[in-house]
């Protein structure tokens, strides 16, 4: 091993290759830290060449590789086996803006591109890059188009591969892709941006690609719904989507438990339209010329819905600094969840039809069974992705998960089942879910999935046993 280090050294300089355990250890566990890995070093590569020439070296010797970008995951899919075997590729060096199409609407970015960087420099030209979720600090946007990351404007703009148009990668074979393109049409055999996009770094390491750019709005309205029933939210959503099709971004849901927890840590973001109901709906519309009607859309809208008592209240927002205030609770609950003893997460998606009747029967039977549960429900109701979490009652500690945790992810998976939605809506599998896929996702599926896998990585030298066992 010591040849391999030396020759990691050669390729990328001895500062891009770091073996000392005290530094390499925020590389070897996840955002939540329930995975622990080992790593013989982790690198730095600055270009595609550097990565293709450790990609290389690495199947040479047979060692591993772990793609890593801002390494907030959800799933465990950024951190190393514990065998020492594998080493950490972060792409967080290779972070330059290659250029600006203003005319085409599109950016190319290097992989280790920061994704809040990649939201300024839009806004710098005028523009909006709509990807948006609450780690937008640290991820990048490589870590982006690897997890196909979803967050809180789908409804609008669509999912990450819905924001790529052109990629670049290096293959687990050694070889570069060069498909760094800003084409809106282009049916040229397989589509391989979109296996690359949500394979989650086990089919290839992007180190760049073209993005979508959007006009940027001029104003931004938000407002804070005090509801009670889920059928309502789906009305309201339908009316919304009917009246401001193209204003309406955002329609998130806050269950009561997701924002006592979220105050109780955070008591800044308190606000008294929290306690009127057992949910909280946080929407958002943009407004993108002078004539829009945002403000008067939500006043209508919301107006009829609060006279014929289908909502309790709402409050709409009257400044920039408002809207950002109503966020600021929403962004906040995932850390204010990480502060309890506890937590297990479920990444869910529905048919908005049907994501009422899973989360009353689910509810039902976690609460009969589990007398005190958390359950921290909240999420992205409008694109049906619900992050159905739970911590444990209040006084139990870390052992009531070890003693409950299996039987809880029983009864959750048979409701998904029953209700015919998703496991993993935009978190992606990793090691968490692994386990799980086959069953849920079927044997032909599966067994696609493993030829795909070994027909582009013969040697499964690229993040083996994430996604696939
Ligand atoms: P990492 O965590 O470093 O890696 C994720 C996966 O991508 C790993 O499998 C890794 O091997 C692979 N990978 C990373 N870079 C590359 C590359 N260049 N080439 C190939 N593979 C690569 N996710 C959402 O979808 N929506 C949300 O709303 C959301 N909210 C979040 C809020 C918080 C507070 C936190 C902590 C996380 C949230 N996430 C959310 C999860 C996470 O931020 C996303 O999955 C994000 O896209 C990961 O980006 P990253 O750069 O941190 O990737
Ligand atoms: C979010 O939308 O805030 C994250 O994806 C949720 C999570 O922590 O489960
Ligand atoms: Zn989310």
């Amino acid at each position: 091993m010591v040849d391999f280090i030396q020759r990691l050294i050669n390729i990328l300089g001895a500062s891009a290759v770091m073996t000392d355990t005290h530094e390499t250890k925020p590389y070897l566990t996840d955002w939540r830290g329930i995975f622990q890995g080992i790593a013989l070093a982790v690198v730095f590569p600055k270009t595609s060449a550097e990565v293709q020439m450790v990609v290389r070296l690495c199947i040479e010797h047979a060692i591993a590789i772990i793609p890593q970008g801002g390494n907030t995951n959800l799933t465990g899919s950024s951190t190393p086996e514990p065998i020492g075997q594998q080493i950490v590729l972060s792409l967080k060096r290779l972070n330059q803006i290659r250029s600006v199409d203003l005319e085409n609407q599109t950016m190319t970015v290097e992989a280790g591109c920061i994704l809040q960087h990649i939201q300024e420099k839009a806004s710098d030209s005028g523009f909006l890059f709509p990807l948006s979720l609450a780690a937008e600090g640290s991820c990048t946007i490589g870590g982006n188009l690897a997890t196909n990351a979803g967050g809180i404007n789908v409804l609008r703009y669509g999912n990450m591969r819905d924001l790529c148009l052109g990629i670049e990668a290096v293959t687990a074979t050694g070889d570069i892709l060069h498909s760094l393109r800003g084409l809106r049409k282009d049916n040229t055999g397989y589509d391989l941006r979109n296996l690359l996009i949500g394979s989650e770094g086990t089919l290839g390491i992007i180190t760049a690609a073209v993005i979508k750019l959007y006009p940027a709005p001029i104003n931004r309205c938000a407002a804070l719904i005090a509801v009670n029933d889920y059928s309502i939210m789906v009305n309201l959503l339908q009316e919304l989507q009917r009246k401001a099709a193209n204003e309406l971004c955002a329609f998130e849901m806050m269950s009561r438990a997701s924002l006592d927890l979220t105050v109780q840590h955070f008591p800044q973001f308190a606000n008294p339209i929290f306690k009127q109901s057992s949910h909280t709906l946080l929407i958002e519309l943009a407004e993108f010329s002078t004539e829009s009607r945002s403000s008067q859309i939500l006043e209508d809208v919301l107006g009829k819905a609060l006279e014929s008592e289908q909502i309790e209240d709402v409050l709409v927002s009257t400044s920039l600094t408002q809207v950002k205030q109503f966020w600021g609770v929403r962004e906040h609950i995932t850390l204010a969840q990480a502060k309890e003893v506890a937590n297990i997460k479920f990444d869910i998606s529905f048919e908005i039809s049907r994501i009422g009747d899973f989360i009353t029967h689910t509810c039902d039977l976690l609460c009969k069974s589990y007398p005190g549960i958390r359950i921290i429900n909240f999420g992205h109701f409008g694109d049906g992705n619900l992050h159905f979490n739970m911590c444990p009652p209040i006084g139990s500690d870390k052992s009531f998960l070890k003693t409950n945790e299996a039987e809880i992810h029983r009864i959750v998976y048979e409701q998904i089942e029953k209700y015919q939605g998703s496991i993993s809506a935009e978190h992606g599998i990793g090691q968490l879910k692994r386990n799980d896929l086959e069953h849920h996702r079927g044997p032909t599926a599966y067994k696609m999935m493993k030829q795909i896998k070994h027909a582009l990585d013969p040697q499964n030298i690229l993040n083996p046993h994430k996604v696939l066992l």
